[in-house]
């Protein structure tokens, strides 16, 4: 399972999607131009003091990336998370090498984005709600499959205690 973030324009953000992925062990893929200086030196003075514990891969266009993912074989499934998607993330089967891909901030992605997907989802929300954050909708997201898929073997599940 992989996260990929098209052309994000918030620092902060991409910052927590990082430390997301250094915690949880899931790589980041990050398609650029981005918003803001994604250097070493940048997002360590941004204090980003997870990154060397991320696993972090920058592309310089969204065109790289998907060459860079069609390259493997099979190529991966394209899993992008729109809050215009009819499908929520609850009804559907992700697999363990799914890339999840998010929108930027400021725009979502674009058209041909939407149309290099193999398949959209949303995170329901209230229906007067426009959108999550971005690092939210991705932890939501990610921790999700990763339950599905059974990628957290670490992690005993909860003791149930006899109510008192
Ligand atoms: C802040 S939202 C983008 C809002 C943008 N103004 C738009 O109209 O699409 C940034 C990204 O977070 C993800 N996201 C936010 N809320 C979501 C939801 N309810 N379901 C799925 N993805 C969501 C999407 O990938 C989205 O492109």
């Amino acid at each position: 399972m992989r996260i990929a973030l098209y052309q994000p324009d918030i620092p902060q953000n991409t910052g927590t999607v990082l430390r997301l992925s250094a915690c949880l062990g899931v790589p980041v893929d990050v398609i650029e131009p981005t918003g803001f200086d994604m250097s070493d030196r940048a997002l360590r003075r941004a204090g980003l003091d997870y990154l060397d514990q991320a696993a972090l891969t920058r592309h310089r266009s969204w065109n790289h990336f998907l060459s860079d993912l069609r390259a493997n074989e099979p190529p991966p499934r394209l899993v992008l998370l729109s809050s215009q998607a009819q499908l929520s993330h609850h009804a559907f089967a992700f697999r363990p090498d799914d890339v999840l891909l998010f929108g930027r901030e400021s725009a979502g992605a674009p058209p041909d984005v939407h149309d290099a997907a193999n398949v959209h989802l949303r995170v329901p929300m209230q229906p007067a709600m426009r959108s999550l954050n971005l690092a939210v909708s991705v932890a939501i997201v990610v921790d999700a499959a990763g339950t599905q898929t059974q990628l957290w073997p670490d992690i005993a599940p909860p003791k149930h205690r006899p109510a008192k």
